[in-house]
């Protein structure tokens, strides 16, 4: 999943610091900080516990230079705070609980309601720490970007968000939130970025995302979502990134979703998805990362499937289609063959988990390379009894060109 979503990660972070170029935060600035913010920002100090001293800059009058606080050079008033916890969690936020320098450099307790008397923020990033925050966000009408990821210990997702109408970038998630989500985030149109992942939001309302047509980026992986896509889904064309992989979620792919040409990344993954995969898959010519895998899909693959020429992962593992698969014309994988060929050859060099198929195993006299997708039949002159096993584990089935 790496790349194609960091870069994403990366283009919107530069998108928002170009937003923001007009904050001034350093010593050059000739606005100084507006008292009664000043006071917000000391009550706010106030209420929290910072073990790593990491607000030891907050004295003095001008606020403005005060480390994670970003003003105006306009109108002097705090339109950033940043109080991410800035050590790094190297093996993704549930580890980084274990690691004593990340809890020492966590901000804890509750956010003081001082907050929301900070009204001109753009920009507010509270992730990695351990704080409540017992007051309606809704009231904070600039805000852009708003990321609480691995935060707070609320029970559900506030639905005063809703009331955040300029609201780009959404990031709730690690945070053990309960319920539905709630349908004001339906309210979000300039929502591109909304991301709920690991949570438990046990209630299927994913259709009250189906109107927030800026939205290009969705992760709702690991959110214990139940019940099937709706087919408004479709409606979301700029989506880039679909992530709903492991949840509860069932039936057949809605044909509508054929309508996100844009989309580059779709993992379904680990889902109670059956049926088969419909044609229009072949739309999302855009394509580079397709996870289909730990499902119930069946019937063959649908030959539209040869339109993917851009991609680079593709993971059909442990379901039941049925047919078999060859990389050869005709096949449902025309040009993807020569895609995932470069994607296996940039990888086998790095000492990933994945398990790649070893170009050096396949029967050389066949230009058809087989692969094992499921319970249907497996030609064990390719395969062999080793194979079968193999592509049951893989994460990333690769296909390699046969000499
Ligand atoms: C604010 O500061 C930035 C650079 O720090 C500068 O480019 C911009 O012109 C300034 N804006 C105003 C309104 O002074
Ligand atoms: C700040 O403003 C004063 C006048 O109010 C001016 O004399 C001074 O040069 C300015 N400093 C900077 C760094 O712009
Ligand atoms: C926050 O600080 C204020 C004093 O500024 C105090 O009255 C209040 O009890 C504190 N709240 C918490 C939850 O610590
Ligand atoms: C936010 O929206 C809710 C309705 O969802 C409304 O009742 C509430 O007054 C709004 N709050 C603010 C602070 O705007
Ligand atoms: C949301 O926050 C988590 C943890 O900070 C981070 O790993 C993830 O990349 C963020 N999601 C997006 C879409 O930026
Ligand atoms: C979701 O969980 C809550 C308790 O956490 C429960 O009351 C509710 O019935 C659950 N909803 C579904 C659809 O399972
Ligand atoms: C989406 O927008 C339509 C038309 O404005 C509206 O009728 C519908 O209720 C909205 N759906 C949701 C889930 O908000
Ligand atoms: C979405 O796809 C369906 C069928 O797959 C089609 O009937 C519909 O017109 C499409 N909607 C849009 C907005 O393109
Ligand atoms: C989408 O896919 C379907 C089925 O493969 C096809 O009939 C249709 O023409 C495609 N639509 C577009 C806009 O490519």
């Amino acid at each position: 999943m790496g790349t194609t979503s960091s870069a994403l990660v990366m283009l919107f972070a530069l998108f928002f610091i170009e937003r923001l170029e007009f904050i001034c935060s350093s010593a050059n600035s000739n606005v100084s900080c507006i008292a009664s913010e000043r006071e917000a920002l000391m009550k706010i100090k106030g209420n929290l516990t910072d073990e790593a001293n990491r607000l030891s800059s907050w004295v003095g009058k001008d606020c403005c230079t005060w480390k994670g606080v970003g003003c105006s050079n306009k109108t002097g008033h705090v339109v950033k705070l940043d109080l991410r916890n800035p050590i790094p969690a190297t093996n993704g936020p549930s580890t980084a609980y274990f690691d004593p320098i990340f809890k020492m450099n966590e901000l804890s307790g509750q956010v003081s309601p001082s907050l929301l008397d900070l009204n001109h923020l753009h920009y507010l990033d509270l992730s990695m720490n351990n704080m409540q925050i017992s007051n309606s966000l809704g009231s904070l009408k600039s805000l852009r970007y708003l990321d609480l990821s691995s935060s707070i210990s609320d029970e559900t997702i506030p639905p005063h968000l809703g009331n955040l109408s300029r609201l780009q970038y959404l990031n709730l998630s690690n945070n053990d939130l309960r319920g539905p989500i709630p349908d004001t985030l339906g309210r979000l149109a300039s929502l591109t970025v909304l991301d709920l992942s690991s949570n438990n939001l046990n209630d299927s309302m994913l259709y009250s995302l189906c109107n927030l047509s800026s939205l290009v980026h969705i992760d709702l992986s690991d959110t214990s979502h139940r019940g099937a896509i709706p087919h408004c889904l479709g409606n979301l064309a700029s989506l880039s990134i679909l992530r709903l992989n492991y949840n509860q979620l069932q039936g057949p792919i809605p044909s509508e979703m054929g309508n996100m040409t844009q989309l580059k990344e779709l993992d379904l993954s680990q889902n109670q998805f059956e049926g088969p995969i419909p044609s229009e898959i072949g739309n999302m010519t855009q394509l580079t990362e397709l996870h289909l895998n730990s499902n119930a899909f069946a019937y063959e693959i649908p030959n539209s499937m040869r339109n993917l020429c851009n991609l680079r992962v593709l993971d059909l593992s442990e379901n039941k289609f049925t047919g078999k698969l060859s990389t050869s014309v005709g096949s449902p994988f025309g040009c993807i063959h020569n895609s995932l060929e470069d994607f296996c050859l940039d990888d086998k060099s790095s000492d990933g988990d994945h398990k790649h198929v070893d170009e050096s195993n396949v029967a050389d006299e066949t230009d058809f390379l087989w692969f094992y997708t499921g319970i249907g039949p497996v030609p064990g002159w390719v395969l062999g009894g080793l194979w079968h096993f193999e592509f049951q584990e893989v994460l990333e089935v690769c296909i390699l060109p046969v000499h």
